[in-house]
């Protein structure tokens, strides 16, 4: 008989007011955003300037429930707007195009607000650094959309990985690789184009867009950074300046050899985020599109399935884990975990205590810096044959 999972226990008082920058009608991940924020009652949606066209965002957020003066045309007015008010909101998300998340993730944090930014954080290493500072000095939290290790299993990878059943971590494989850029007649099409393009991409098409989600969660499921990498970048579209593919070697701090391998052209991929984690005495296989299975095989046992949901798993997957086994959860869930954490985060430093350890892992700006510098370092070690580069940040050396 399966065990029914008792539901999140929600917290006495009021709700959490939550905003959304971003994430419009149509947009690709607004609603994983409106769902993960949802799920456990722990936050309403207050407010929100969702589109890049005032009037649509306006209209929109009001669809959505927001009162009319707190759908936004524009993220200014809508930091006017919160800044003086008593019941303002206590954390926004920022769901816009990359270019736009520096600038409005300072000035939130700034006005004294919490944040959750999607990746990539910034566009460069020094505004990384500088977000970095910022959240820093004025003690407000600025966490990364890095959503996929918000998913049960990989909560319970790192937590397997941390009390030392794999023993020494040897070697971790990392792969984020799509098929959705193979058609090179796509090459001008503009939704895609624009990827490629420095001038509106920056240094790096695909690593930047989902190598490091990959590299993020190799680092999250070891408790392990990245030193230095050497990158094959190539385009395997020839017009496109930017790279579709590329295979990067990463050394760790805790002495772990890394593999990752990020594409755009490999038809038939679907999603293809998958981590594998090969220490002294086991290994583990976890693939996102299959999500609530986990393989594990200690060393001369035999090859095992772990379940989401199941009985005597870690704290950091029970407390993660909201459907009864054996029913699928997905990608708005993991999402939702990151706004649990968030939620217990804000909480606990509203009520001056420490927060539950298995909510603190939320990937933060820290995080987001870590993979902007891997950004450059991949651009510039993929430029020059593969030498090896320092992937630190400046800040952390
Ligand atoms: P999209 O192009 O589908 O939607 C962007 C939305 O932002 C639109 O509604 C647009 O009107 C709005 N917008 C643009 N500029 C704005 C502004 N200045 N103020 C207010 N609204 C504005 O983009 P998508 O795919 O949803 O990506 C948004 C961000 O989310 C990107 O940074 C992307 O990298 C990230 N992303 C993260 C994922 C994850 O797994 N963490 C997955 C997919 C995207």
């Amino acid at each position: 008989m399966t065990k029914l999972k008792s539901g999140t226990k929600l917290k006495s008082g009021t709700k959490l007011k939550w905003g959304m920058i971003g994430g419009g009608e149509g947009s690709q991940i607004g609603p994983a955003h409106r769902l993960g924020a949802g799920l456990d009652g722990e936050f309403e949606f207050a407010a929100g300037a969702l589109d890049h066209r005032p009037d649509a965002g306006r209209d929109y957020g009001q669809r959505l429930g927001l009162a009319a003066d707190r759908a936004y045309g524009d993220w200014r007015e809508m930091l006017e707007g919160e800044k003086s008010r008593e019941d303002r909101i206590d954390l926004v998300t920022v769901a816009t195009p990359n270019a736009t998340h520096y600038e409005i993730t300072k000035a939130f944090l700034e006005a004294g607000f919490h944040v959750l930014c999607e990746k990539p954080m910034t566009m460069t290493v020094a505004e990384g650094e500088d977000i970095v500072r910022t959240a820093r000095a004025t003690g407000k939290i600025c966490a990364v959309n890095y959503g996929y290790t918000g998913y049960s299993l990989v909560r319970h990878m790192k937590a397997m990985v941390a009390r030392g059943d794999l023993g020494k971590i040897r070697l971790v494989k990392a792969e984020f690789a799509h098929g959705h850029h193979a058609d090179a007649a796509d090459a001008d099409n503009p939704r895609v184009r624009w990827r490629y393009d420095p001038a509106q991409a920056g240094v790096s098409a695909q690593f930047a867009d989902c190598g490091i989600h990959a590299l993020h969660m190799a680092s999250f499921v070891t408790g392990q950074e990245v030193e230095k990498l050497s990158a094959d970048t190539v385009s395997c579209i020839s017009s496109r300046e930017l790279e579709d593919d590329a295979m990067v070697n990463f050394r760790m701090d805790g002495g772990t050899v890394g593999r990752l391998w990020t594409s755009s052209i490999a038809i038939g991929r679907q999603h293809g985020l998958t981590l594998q984690v090969f220490g002294e005495s086991g290994g583990l296989r976890w693939a996102q599109e299959q999500p609530n299975q986990l393989y594990w095989m200690p060393l001369g046992g035999r090859l095992q399935v772990i379940e989401r949901g199941e009985a005597n798993l870690s704290p950091e997957a029970d407390r993660t884990s909201r459907v009864t086994i054996g029913h699928a959860e997905g990608m708005p869930l993991a999402f939702a975990n990151i706004y649990k954490d968030l939620a217990e985060a804000i909480r606990a430093g509203k009520e001056g205590r420490a927060m539950d350890p298995a909510a603190n892992l939320y990937p933060r700006a820290e995080d987001g810096l870590r993979s902007m510098a891997a950004v450059f370092a991949v651009a510039e070690s993929g430029k020059a044959d593969g030498i090896w580069v320092d992937a630190r940040p400046p800040m952390f050396r």
